[in-house]
């Protein structure tokens, strides 16, 4: 542990004191926690962080200069080449036959949106048995490393928070199935919160008021933990990264896998065609010959709409959150100075987030603010798509790929979810001969499941149907274990 008298003398020249500012207070366990808390943060980072992105003195803005919509693989019926296609799928299945290829979740997120009590990947989400997430993630994981004869490892990023209560639900449930030896934990790093005049705030007398450092913080995560050392020792070079709110994601995906090594991409991307132009998404933009992703936020109104000459939009490419990325990449964005501008060098900016921090006042009562009282710093993954060589973007049908968990209720709710499960068995089913009787948006009538551990793609789906003799009838209902 660091000296306390140093780590509390550095807080008082940054001008941090307050943090401090209980401490004769405090039983000298917490005493050592805070400091341990405290020795946690680079003071210099949270300084430039607020200078440049809360006072805005010497912010350099989002560069919005020469940009254009990014280009990708379009999917076969949608004009792409069916031939490259299909030798990327191949040399996909390659990569995961040679065991090159892990699977790798964040699961750091605090998910306030759901309103769920515990780890996001923890809650119920298929339409008859109400597996959770990670169930579903651990079934698919399982199934493709019998398909390919390497089971695979899979790394999750946990917080601070759930970590616990992660490891615990998994050995709960003898990890679905999978080595234990090949699922890896690890945290992700914190940041404090500040408030408008750039002070970090305590969340109590003794604990600072730390969150997650984002997304964009696993790649960081990954080197400290050690979790890249490991693959470097199991000869895995390629990381399948995904959601943990998710589960309609191709996991593992051989086209995705293919095109990226095929290519020699250091980051890869799956691009879904936006529904319409005004739809909160991340864009696939292209600057001065770099990949980016500008959210909608950013992206003016009249760029979102913009149509070319056939009316299509022309900014159509939009995120979900679905990459491939490259070990030797991950290291070195890992190990790049953070939170600097783009022009200097390849570094990982940090966003800025108002919030409602709970916090104490001066005499150490609570305060549960009404409104933004603060600023939280995240770091987002896509910002890492710039500094990658020969990054590749795909298409891909939302259909096959996305269908978050996000709220309660309404879009991307439980509810949106299971229904597009749903709809994604019965076309499975149909592909394959089945009679299924859907509504218009494909909702089939029956209550209909498919374990990742029968089929959890189109190709894994169709090879053990054809096995079944005779198939089973859909119209009541159908459980496929
Ligand atoms: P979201 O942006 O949806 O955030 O995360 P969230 O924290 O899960 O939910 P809200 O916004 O509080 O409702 C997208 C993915 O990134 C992970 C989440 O776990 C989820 O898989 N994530 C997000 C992290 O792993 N760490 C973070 O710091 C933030």
């Amino acid at each position: 542990m660091k000296n306390s008298t140093d780590v509390i003398a550095s807080f008082q020249r940054a001008g941090q004191g307050q943090v401090f500012a209980f401490f004769d207070q405090l039983a000298p366990d917490a005493q050592r926690r805070l400091i341990e808390e405290a020795a946690e943060i680079d003071l210099a980072e949270i300084e430039r962080l607020h200078r440049t992105l809360v006072t805005g003195h010497g912010a350099t803005g989002l560069d919005l200069t020469d940009l254009a919509p990014a280009p990708y693989e379009p999917r076969p019926e949608h004009g792409g080449d069916p031939a490259a296609w299909a030798q990327a799928k191949a040399a996909g299945e390659a990569a995961l036959r040679a065991g090159r290829v892990a699977a790798f979740t964040v699961a750091g997120g605090q998910g306030t949106r759901l309103g769920y009590d515990g780890p996001k990947g923890t809650f119920p989400v298929t339409p008859i048995h109400g597996k959770p997430l990670f169930q579903v993630f651990a079934e698919k994981i399982r199934a493709a490393g019998v398909r390919y004869g390497r089971p695979l490892h899979w790394f999750i990023m946990t917080s601070h928070a759930n970590h616990a209560a992660t490891e615990a639900f998994f050995a709960g449930q003898g990890y679905f199935g999978l080595d234990r030896g090949r699922v890896h934990f690890f945290r992700q790093g914190r940041m404090p919160a500040v408030d408008f005049n750039g002070k970090i705030l305590l969340e109590s007398k003794e604990a600072i008021a730390l969150s997650p450092d984002g997304h964009g913080g696993s790649l960081r995560a990954l080197d400290r933990s050690g979790a890249l050392d490991r693959m470097a020792a199991e000869g895995i070079d390629t990381l399948s990264y995904f959601q943990v709110d998710n589960p309609l994601v191709r996991c593992i995906d051989p086209a995705f896998i293919g095109w990226h090594v095929q290519r020699k991409s250091e980051m890869s991307s799956k691009v879904v065609l936006k529904a319409y132009a005004e739809e909160k998404v991340g864009h696939f933009c292209v600057q001065r010959g770099r990949r980016l992703v500008i959210e909608y936020s950013d992206l003016p109104m009249a760029q979102q709409r913009e149509t070319d000459a056939t009316g299509r939009l022309r900014y159509i490419g939009g995120s979900i959150a679905v990459h491939i990325l490259d070990r030797d990449f991950v290291r070195r964005m890992a190990r790049a100075p953070v939170g600097q501008d783009q022009a200097s060098g390849p570094a990982m900016p940090f966003h800025r987030a108002d919030k409602k921090i709970p916090t104490i006042d001066r005499n150490g009562a609570e305060v549960k603010p009404a409104k933004a009282n603060g600023v939280k710093f995240e770091m987002f993954v896509f910002d890492a798509l710039p500094f990658a060589r020969h990054p590749v973007l795909i298409e891909t049908l939302r259909q096959d790929d996305f269908s978050p968990v996000k709220n309660a209720e309404g879009l991307d709710s439980p509810q949106t979810c299971r229904d597009d499960q749903r709809r994604q068995f019965a076309r499975w089913l149909q592909a394959n001969g089945a009679e299924v009787e859907t509504d218009a948006t494909g909702l089939p009538a029956a209550k209909i499941e498919v374990s990742p551990l029968f089929g959890y793609d189109e190709d894994s789906f169709a090879d053990a149907w054809k096995k079944l003799s005779p198939t089973p009838p859909v119209r009541d209902g159908l459980d496929l274990a």
